[in-house]
């Protein structure tokens, strides 16, 4: 497991990267003002986290790679990797599955891709949202979702929210789901050029998909203002920009976020209107259900309209109001658009890259029309284990940042030796401590997916290979830990697993997938995991033809 106590770089360090060559205003680019800002910041900054440092000893003794940059530590080689992973995975191989890596000005952060590390993380109070996801979530969601509420108010959100994303009112989603998968695929059997970028069509379906499904709305009803921030908004993960977001964020403390989302830049601009612009569709959509009701209409047939019902049939404070309901509207909007669209990108990319497999899926999807038209998309063997390999391997949140609130100790399945050569089972953190969740790195763990765990298999799932998998049951599915586990577990999970069923199979059914001549496609992190163009654009092309 742990074999070098120190060995230097990471055998796949690419030599022209180099952090000198990332000065400060290279970094700088959404906005002329950053740069003032962050050059005035640097040398404060700098101080401040001598101070913190002093006070995180607990983890120093923990092993991890040196740290190529004192100022930004090794989270531009996190970023900036050419392929994902290429120094995560490795360093993981190196040095186990927790390990230290410096983060900005000297701090030490932990990288965890241990299940009984992240199991006990998920769960614990003493650990939460990380600072940079805090702020991002605060000013995209606003403090009245679900997804920025905490402890007690948050346990209420969710307990109210569960109505609407149950086993039962999921499957009842799956017309709206169809009707959008359909769309997609009439769109795309009209196209006779080939490769086609994939990326922004999957976008389009997959709001679609969220706006009838989640609201019972669609895109037609939608401003062209909301419209056109969505774009923004789904751009901006894809930007060149928004690694240096992450890496800017990951770097300043929570007061300097602060002072830098209140200067008015386009990218800032675009987060605040997305907010505003949701907070009235919410309003506008809720104000329509009520009418609707009073008309004496079924309303239930998506997640809003159940709330709704809830409510109307028990105004206690089990329920949300309707005030309530509408501030949902970004909770429901932005996380169930991206990671599926993405998800479902990576999965075609594989289905061309193994045409066989591809073959094989197709025949088992049209022998199951009836498993289709009845919504028992379970009972097919090779279609669930397609989707849980392409969720294992591109997890959309594939690093998780994360901060212990109060002192804790975290426990491992398999125990890790320090620097003074000493085996540990438990690592003690101090409030304060500042944790990655390496959900892709967990789901690569050879240990627990098999020696060829870097390779797409879906065959695994069903050959007997995971039976002896001795990792404890953790996330709500498949042992994935994609969308995570605990109170947080994703909201939409069932929606998510139900809406890559429908998709997959429509598609696949209809149409054939392969790679274009030269396959540039790589896999980023920007945020959550999508596939980029050499370019550095979000895309996906590929050759489509009827079947
Ligand atoms: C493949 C698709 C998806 C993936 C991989 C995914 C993954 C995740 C993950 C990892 C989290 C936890 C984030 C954190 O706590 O740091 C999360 C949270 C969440 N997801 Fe998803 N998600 C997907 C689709 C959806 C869909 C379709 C919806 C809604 C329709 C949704 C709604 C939410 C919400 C509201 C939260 C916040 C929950 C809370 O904080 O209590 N997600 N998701
Ligand atoms: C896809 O194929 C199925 C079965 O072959 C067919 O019923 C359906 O109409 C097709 N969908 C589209 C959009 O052509
Ligand atoms: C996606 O939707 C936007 C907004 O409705 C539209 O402008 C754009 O052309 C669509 N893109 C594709 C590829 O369909
Ligand atoms: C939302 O935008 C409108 C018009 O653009 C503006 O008048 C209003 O103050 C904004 N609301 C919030 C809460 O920012």
């Amino acid at each position: 497991m742990v074999q070098k106590a120190r060995s230097p770089r990471c055998r796949h360090a690419p030599t022209f990267w180099h952090p000198v060559t990332f000065s400060a205003a290279t970094l700088f680019t959404p906005g002329m003002s950053y740069r003032i800002l962050f050059l005035g910041l640097n040398t404060i900054l700098g101080a401040y986290y001598l101070f913190l440092r002093r006070r995180r000893n607990t983890v120093r003794n923990i092993l991890g790679p040196p740290s190529p940059s004192w100022v930004f530590g090794h989270s531009l080689q996190l970023v900036f990797a050419p392929e994902y992973g290429d120094y995560e995975f490795s360093w993981q191989k190196m040095y186990g599955p927790l390990y230290r890596l410096k983060g900005c000005f000297g701090e030490d952060s932990l990288v965890i891709s241990d299940p009984v590390a992240l199991q006990h993380i998920v769960n614990t109070p003493a650990i939460e949202h990380g600072p940079v996801l805090e702020n991002i979530i605060e000013l995209l969601f606003g403090k009245k979702s679900v997804v920025s509420t905490k402890g007690e108010a948050h346990k209420h959100f969710r307990a109210a929210m569960n109505a609407g994303f149950s086993a039962s009112a999921v499957r009842n989603l799956q017309p709206a789901l169809v009707r959008a998968a359909q769309e997609l695929t009439e769109e795309l059997q009209q196209i006779s050029a080939a490769p086609v970028n994939l990326s922004p069509r999957l976008s389009n379906a997959t709001l679609n998909a969220v706006l009838q499904a989640g609201l019972g709305c669609s895109p037609a009803d939608l401003s062209e203002e909301l419209l056109g921030n969505n774009w923004k908004i789904v751009s901006l993960s894809s930007s060149q920009s928004a690694p240096h977001i992450f890496a800017i964020g990951a770097c300043l403390p929570k007061w300097a976020w602060t002072l830098a989302s209140k200067v008015p830049t386009a990218t800032f601009n675009v987060i605040r209107s997305a907010k505003n612009l949701t907070e009235k569709l919410g309003e506008k959509v809720v104000q329509n259900k009520r009418e609707l009701t009073r008309q004496g209409m079924e309303i239930n047939t998506d997640v809003f309209g159940v709330l709704m019902d809830q409510y109307r049939q028990d105004k206690s404070k089990h329920t949300l109001n309707w005030e309530e309901i509408a501030a949902q509207t970004s909770a429901i909007l932005f996380p169930g658009q991206d990671p599926t669209a993405n998800t479902l990108a990576f999965g075609l990319w594989e289905l061309a890259k193994h045409p066989e497999f591809q073959e094989q899926l197709r025949a088992e999807i049209q022998s199951n029309t009836l498993a289709i038209e009845t919504c028992t998309y379970d009972t097919m063997p090779l279609l669930n284990a397609f989707i849980k390999e392409v969720l294992r391997l591109y997890p959309a949140a594939a690093l998780i940042q994360r901060i212990a609130v109060e002192d804790t100790v975290i426990p491992l399945a398999n125990p890790i030796i320090t620097a003074s050569e000493q085996f540990i089972s438990h690592v003690p953190v101090q409030k304060g401590q500042v944790l990655t969740l390496a959900v892709a790195s967990y789901q690569r763990l050879e240990q627990y997916w098999g020696e060829d765990a870097q390779k797409f298999r879906p065959l695994r799932w069903i050959d007997g290979t995971l039976n002896d998998i001795k990792a404890p049951a953790i996330g709500p599915y498949a042992n994935l830990m994609s969308f995570l586990g605990g109170p947080r577990v994703c909201l939409g999970w069932r929606f998510a697993v139900l809406e890559l069923q429908v998709f997959f199979c429509e598609l696949v059914r209809n149409l054939s997938f392969s790679l274009p001549e030269d396959d540039f496609v790589r896999m980023r992190f920007s945020g959550s995991l999508i596939p980029v163009l050499p370019t550095g654009e979000k895309g996906m092309p590929l050759s489509i033809s009827r079947v």
